[in-house]
């Protein structure tokens, strides 16, 4: 049995679709959790923060989370033809603790999905960028779906099974 870590970085459209594949994960007989970084809601990342503050309330239990599930899906809206700042902003903070760093990222299997206004597909790019930069292993196939189009239920599937290979 496998463990899947679903992180969304927004609590609307974007939590129903981590809903969605954490269902389907447990479907499949595997392990599934939610996180949406909305709700966390770290303080903006600054240098200067980062030196003053020793403790970043929620951050030790994101880290203990993400670092026990063997794979992740970030499921995040487009801004901006971007990632929206809940996301960029925790993995400032998470990518500044450097000896934990590159053991939470290096060689996680990492999904992407979005529920976009009607793009989406600048924030996986934003986001694959990213998160190959840090390590992950990132599955090449990602999940696209706006106020007109669902999340195809064969993608969910067939994403999950390639974190579960
Ligand atoms: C600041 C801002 C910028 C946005 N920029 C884009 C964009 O570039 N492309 C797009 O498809 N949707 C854009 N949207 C729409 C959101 O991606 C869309 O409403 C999404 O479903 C919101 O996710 P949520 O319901 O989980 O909050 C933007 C929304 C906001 C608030």
């Amino acid at each position: 049995m496998s463990k899947v870590l679903m992180i969304t970085a927004t609590g609307g459209t974007n939590y129903e679709l981590a809903k969605k594949f954490a269902t389907k994960a447990e479907d499949l007989g595997h392990d599934s959790d939610i996180v949406d970084l909305s709700e966390i809601d770290f303080p903006m990342f600054t240098v200067a923060r980062s030196k003053e503050l020793e403790t970043v309330a929620g951050m030790s239990e994101l880290k203990q989370k993400m670092g026990d599930a063997d794979s992740w899906i970030v499921i995040a809206p487009e801004y901006n033809g971007s990632m929206p700042p809940t996301l960029n902003n925790t993995v400032a903070w998470l990518s500044t603790e450097w000896n934990d760093f590159r053991a939470l990222f290096n060689r996680r299997k990492v999904g992407l999905a979005t529920h976009s206004g009607g793009g989406g597909a600048h924030v996986i790019m934003a986001m694959r960028q990213m998160f190959s930069f840090l390590g992950c292993i990132v599955i090449g196939r990602n999940c696209i779906a706006n106020k007109n189009k669902d999340a195809n239920p064969e993608t969910v599937e067939d994403m999950l099974r390639q974190l579960f290979d």
